[in-house]
């Protein structure tokens, strides 16, 4: 059986409105709908009417003011079905999708979750102006960028989905504001997610319940689950480090010039060598001890690791690999394909940092059993 899960506040002309288009869509397949009303005004009224003429229709009205997370995580404890979906009331979420959904969902072995998604070809997200759609736009672009599962999908931050109950059972669901989908994705077992191309609709009735509030709620979500999730905290937690290193090395470079190595040349076993050069290569590995000791204590920390000069002469060499790889792309985008200098170092630099993370994370700080 499908539970179709809206959450309402205040959508006194909404409710009849989409119960009745969801009952064409869906005729007589097995199905519930599940009001978790928060309102305060008249609108229990219109859900009480509509649940006596549809028995398909249940609900539940807070009198304690809750969230729209809590409403939504409510309805899941309480529904029978099998497989939920969550939708606004406003109808700028089509009852008509369903239907799609649900074809996805059965169309292959092992589809946990289907997203409706603005963002693929048929999609359109047309309800969003101005400045809402550069909102969406960041929040959507830093949630995946925090946390690996929200690339799973084109769309995790919209509030219409549909999964199997088995995806959160057992888990503890503790959403912080709007964006229950990205609570599911990072917390919820599940195996594949399919996506379906659908118009966000312009709302017609009523108002949106979106405020500044939420989004800040949203950025305190993304670092909660950020905590909970180990993988994405070591990569977040290297990228921090490397970057701390990057000005270590600057300012010691800095400081060696100025208040050490004074002149231009340093003469020493009867050679005379350039101040910069060597200030530039100390300065290199001062930054690089910095940061072997702080990605073995934060971004590894939780591993058991065996002799610590082993794990350094690792680092280095991979260091080193690190830098060859950085060159030669250099080499490789400046010299032969002619791309400017500055954006080569910087693809560089990407590319010598996955390296690092990758085989760090797989030789150097390997789990010591
Ligand atoms: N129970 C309950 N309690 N429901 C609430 C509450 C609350 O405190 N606040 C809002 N709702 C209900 C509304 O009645 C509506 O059915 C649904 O949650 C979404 O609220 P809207 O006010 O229509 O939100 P929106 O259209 O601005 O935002 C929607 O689209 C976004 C896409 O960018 C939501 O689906 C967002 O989650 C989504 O990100
Ligand atoms: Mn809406």
């Amino acid at each position: 059986m499908l539970s179709i899960i809206i959450p309402t506040f205040n959508e006194r002309e909404n409710v009849e409105i989409i119960s009745a288009r969801i009952s064409e869509t869906l005729s007589d397949m097995p199905y519930e709908i599940f009001f978790v009303d928060d309102s305060i005004d008249d609108t229990p009224e219109y859900l009480e009417r509509t649940a006596q003429a549809d028995k398909h229709v249940k609900y539940i009205h807070r009198t304690v003011r809750g969230n729209l997370a809590t409403a939504v995580v409510l309805g899941f404890k309480e529904c029978s079905g099998d497989l939920i979906t969550v939708m606004d009331a406003d109808l700028q979420h089509p009852p008509e999708l369903l239907l799609d959904m649900m074809k996805a969902m059965e169309a292959e072995e092992g589809v946990d979750i289907v997203i409706p998604s603005r963002f693929i070809p048929g999609g359109d997200d047309g309800g969003l102006k101005g400045f809402r759609k550069f909102a969406s736009w960041f929040a959507r672009v830093t949630g995946q960028i925090i946390l690996s599962d929200l690339r799973k999908t084109t769309d995790p931050t919209g509030g219409f989905f549909m999964f199997r109950k088995s995806v959160i059972e057992g888990v503890e669901l503790k959403p912080i504001g709007w964006k229950i989908l990205i609570e599911i994705l990072v917390r919820g077992h599940y195996n594949k997610i399919r996506e379906v191309p659908y118009a966000f609709q312009i709302r017609e009735h009523g108002e949106s319940k979106f405020s500044f509030k939420e989004q800040i709620n949203y950025g305190l979500h993304l670092l909660r689950l950020l905590k909970d999730s180990p993988k994405d905290r070591r990569f977040i937690l290297f990228l921090l480090v490397g970057g701390l290193g990057f000005i270590i090395d600057i300012v010691g470079y800095y400081l060696l010039l100025n208040f050490v190595f004074t002149g231009d040349t340093i003469s020493a076993a009867g050679l005379s060598l350039s101040a910069p050069a060597v200030c530039a290569a100390i300065s290199a590995v001062i930054s690089m001890l910095c940061n072997f000791v702080l990605n073995s204590v934060l971004t590894w920390g939780d591993r058991k690791q065996g002799n610590r000069a082993v794990g350094l002469i690792k680092y280095t060499i991979v260091s080193l690999i690190g830098i060859m790889i950085q060159a030669g792309t250099v080499f490789g985008l400046f010299n032969v394909l002619g791309i400017d200098k500055y954006i080569a170092k910087i693809i560089g630099v990407i590319l010598g940092s996955i390296w690092n993370y990758i085989v760090n994370n797989k030789w150097t700080f390997k789990d010591q059993e």
